[in-house]
């Protein structure tokens, strides 16, 4: 396994290019198994979650050529309906070949996805939605055996016990788009992500209306064409490196990011005392005042604060002045990176699931675990920021959605390298 090896105290300055968006692609890329044609999906980014999806596709029988930035999914049919344990129990957002599989093939055979340390990760309402349009799904062996005739469309409410869900919208605005008749989602995810996803479908020659909003109208189609498409850029990374030049006191580019998908970070940001000018071609964001402001964030869906951000916003507030509060309603159990946060110096406490963040002058240099995706970034931004040297182990978590991470930190003056962790580390307790 790798470490990074990071020397904190530097400001980071310069521009950084914004990869396209991971929760974007993921389901764009589930997307195409609803055509036998050629897709041609560019921007990219070189993620793990990525390969793994590609793998999984490729598993099914479709013919995937990679190159820098673009995939290629030739025409084709699938020879399978299996999505092995081995592949979808590495990511959650395998779930999102379900609702295609169903539409295209009539069935599917997909590993149950597990939870992981952000929390439970239910599907309930992936199997609200895709059993109102008719099929059958029963668990056995660990494994969702999905399968329908005809998908046939109704009226469906996805909101949960946290509101609406990202990926369950996703699979049923799939499903939907070759069903028969006309299927409307209430309480949809409006992410802009699965925006995005709704262009795909639509380039495809799905019928879409109200995307984006929390009601979809799709009118069942009997089948789509190829497209060549390009994924939105990422505004979590862009919101990860927008944090780190308001926490290291610098000044970040973010080539092709913009305020339209940032808005909730954005309002959070000004008012810790970041500045983030919109350009044509980006956002130009710095510190306005030698401190930092303490504030009070809450999660919530989008356009809500997200969740995903939610960690990286914890380490910019361990260094602020006074106390600051952040309270998690999409993942109540989202903190694991307290403790390590902890380890630096930070002074946070746990109530339930609102963390309460006393601000420190300085964190601390050490070396520490990295856990979840997000909860990696929130350490490598507190070693970026903290006085010495920090080790995080475990990054592959990181690999799986940060493209070029190290290269993008290093162009902007960090002091950050990659290296073979000799040590065995302990698997994470609780
Ligand atoms: C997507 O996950 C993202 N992943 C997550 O990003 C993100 O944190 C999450 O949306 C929330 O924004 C991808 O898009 C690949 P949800 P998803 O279903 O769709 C509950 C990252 O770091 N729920 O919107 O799986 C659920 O427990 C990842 O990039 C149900 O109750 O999340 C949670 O509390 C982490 N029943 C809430 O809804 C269900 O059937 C939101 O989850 C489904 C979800």
């Amino acid at each position: 396994m790798d470490k990074l090896v990071i020397e904190g105290g530097r400001k980071l300055s310069g521009s950084v290019r914004v990869s396209g968006a991971k929760n974007a692609c993921l389901p764009i890329l589930a997307a195409t198994l609803l055509t036998e044609e050629e897709c041609v999906i560019k921007n990219v980014p070189d993620l793990k979650d990525v390969e793994t999806m590609l793998n999984i596709l490729s598993a099914l029988g479709r013919e995937v050529r990679r190159s820098p930035g673009e995939v290629r999914i030739l025409s084709g049919k699938v020879n399978n309906v299996t999505a092995s344990y081995e592949l979808v129990s590495t990511m959650r957002a395998s779930i999102a070949v379900l609702g295609p599989l169903l539409a295209k093939y009539g069935k599917a055979k997909v590993s149950f996805p597990g939870g992981c340390v952000i929390g439970q990760r239910p599907i309930d309402l992936h199997l609200k939605g895709l059993r109102a349009l008719g099929a059958d799904i029963r668990v056995e062996g660990g494994y969702l055996l999905a399968e329908a005739e005809r998908l046939t469309a109704r009226r469906i409410y996805l909101g949960g016990h946290f509101g609406s869900s990202v990926l369950a919208t996703a699979n049923i605005l799939m499903a939907a788009v070759l069903a028969e008749g006309e299927t409307i989602i209430e309480n949809a995810a409006c992410e802009p992500e699965l925006l995005d996803l709704a262009n795909f479908l639509i380039s495809l020659g799905a019928r879409i209306e109200g995307k984006g909003t929390p009601t979809i109208k799709i009118k069942g189609v009997s089948s789509l064409s190829g497209t060549t498409y390009s994924v939105i850029p990422d505004r979590i990374e862009a919101g990860t490196y927008m944090i780190a030049a308001v926490a290291t006191g610098g000044r970040i580019f973010l080539e092709s990011a913009s305020c339209e998908h940032n808005a909730a970070l954005i309002d959070k940001l000004e008012e810790a005392g970041g500045v983030v000018e919109e350009h044509s071609n980006g956002l130009d964001v710095y510190r306005s005042q030698p401190n930092i402001g303490s504030i009070d964030i809450t999660t919530l869906t989008y356009p809500g604060f997200p969740t995903d951000l939610q960690a990286q916003m914890m380490t910019l507030l361990c260094i602020s002045e006074g106390i600051s509060v952040i309270t998690e309603k999409v993942y109540p159990n989202r903190f694991i990176h307290i403790s390590e946060l902890n380890r630096m110096g930070a002074e946070i406490i746990l109530e339930g699931a609102t963390a309460i963040i006393k601000g420190v002058s300085r964190l601390k240099g050490a070396p520490v675990m990295a856990s979840d995706l997000r909860a990696s970034a929130a350490l490598v931004l507190a070693a970026l920021v903290a006085q010495g040297r920090t080790e995080i182990s475990r990054i592959y978590h990181l690999d799986r959605g940060y493209e070029d991470l190290e290269e993008k930190l290093i162009a902007l003056g960090a002091n950050i390298e990659r290296k073979k962790d000799s040590k065995k580390t302990n698997q994470l307790t609780g």
